[in-house]
């Protein structure tokens, strides 16, 4: 078989590792061929198509980014958009399976287009852990990794100066990589997206800490929603599909603070470093099984559906399990947390 991979939506680290993982696996064991589409969809829409030999995926496990490229681009947009259009593209270049590899909104694209009857499967990716129907997504576990090391460094600048510091983390609309760096980094206080807590609360952990000698950490996702507000606060305006483009709430936390109890506090937004770099051994293990089982499911022309972790298994789930709506951190994991809080 002919098989085609896109790496489509903000990138991740382990995107390679899939690369590499369906390659050798194709190759190996089905004598399979590979090209590559540049840039997510817009090289299915385009036909901007690399081949993908196994030659050229050689040592890739390790490393961050995606040899593929990737972009924002809707497959149903553009004149060229749309299940006719990628069908006589995939027929002019003998492709015979797309692998979609990507988040919600990319598995949104590959469902409809596997709805409309292409040969269409996925592979779940993205740094915020917020897909249902997967225990992990590769990439989150990197994420907090890098996350923990940059707050452990926060720590000891924060103790030197008897300051609070403050670490606004990524995750969208959910708290896992706050909540796992957080806990790993021993943060004082941890504000998610999916608990209002009042500043006044913030305040008083971060006071009590301090009043122990210690230095605060706080952590906050970029998504969190203080008491008191009504949305997620993002001063740089939207995405062109509409989508707030998140960032800043840690600011905003860090002059409450300094405002409230008056202890010299200060700001770090981790931004695009937690989604740069070699990703952890973890993430290439879960990348690389993922990257083999969907080329076997192909085989199996399971069409519409993508792989997916549930405990320590690699399984095979339909799209629509995963596009329910966002794994959120559950109730019993935040009130695990917040016993390290404060005092
Ligand atoms: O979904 C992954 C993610 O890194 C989010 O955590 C973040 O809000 C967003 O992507 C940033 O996107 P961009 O790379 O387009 O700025």
């Amino acid at each position: 078989m002919k098989i085609g991979l896109l790496t489509s939506g903000g990138d991740c680290p382990g995107l390679n590792a899939v690369i590499r993982g369906a390659v050798l696996n194709g190759v190996k064991t089905y004598d399979d061929e590979f090209v590559g589409f540049r840039d997510g969809w817009r090289g299915v829409v385009e036909g901007d198509i690399m081949d993908l030999p196994r030659t050229k995926v050689r040592g890739l496990a390790r490393t961050g980014g995606t040899i593929l490229g990737t972009s924002r681009t809707n497959p149903f947009d553009g004149p060229h958009g749309g299940p006719e259009n990628i069908s006589i593209v995939l027929e002019r270049h003998q492709v015979d399976a797309i692998v979609a590899i990507g988040g919600e909104g990319t598995l949104a694209g590959a469902k409809r287009l596997a709805d409309a009857g292409l040969p269409v499967v996925g592979v779940p990716k993205t740094i915020d852990n917020d897909l249902q129907a997967t225990d992990y997504t590769f990439g989150f576990d990197t994420a907090v990794s890098i996350a923990t090391d940059a707050m452990d460094r926060l720590r000891t600048t924060g103790e030197s100066h008897h300051r609070c510091m403050v670490a606004e983390v990524m995750g969208r609309h959910v708290g896992w990589i706050a909540l796992h760096s957080g806990m790993s980094a021993g943060a004082h206080a941890v504000l998610i997206p999916e608990q209002q807590v009042p500043m006044s609360q913030v305040a008083e952990w971060v006071k009590e800490v301090h009043d122990r000698g210690r230095a605060p950490l706080v952590v906050v996702a970029e998504g969190f929603i203080p008491e008191g507000f009504d949305e997620v606060l993002h001063e740089k305006g939207t995405e062109k599909d509409g989508r707030p483009r998140l960032g800043g709430i840690g600011e905003y936390v860090t002059e409450e603070i300094e405002r409230l109890t008056g202890i010299e506090t200060r700001n770090t937004t981790l931004g695009h470093i937690q989604r740069g770099g070699a990703p952890t051994g973890f993430d290439r293990v879960l990348a690389t099984r993922f990257g083999m089982a969907v080329v076997d499911m192909i085989h199996d022309k399971e069409w519409g559906r993508m792989v997916a972790l549930k405990g320590t298994d690699v399984v095979r789930v339909e799209f629509a399990e995963a596009l329910n709506n966002l794994k959120s951190v559950p109730q019993a994991r935040w009130d695990e947390a917040k016993v390290l809080f404060g005092r």
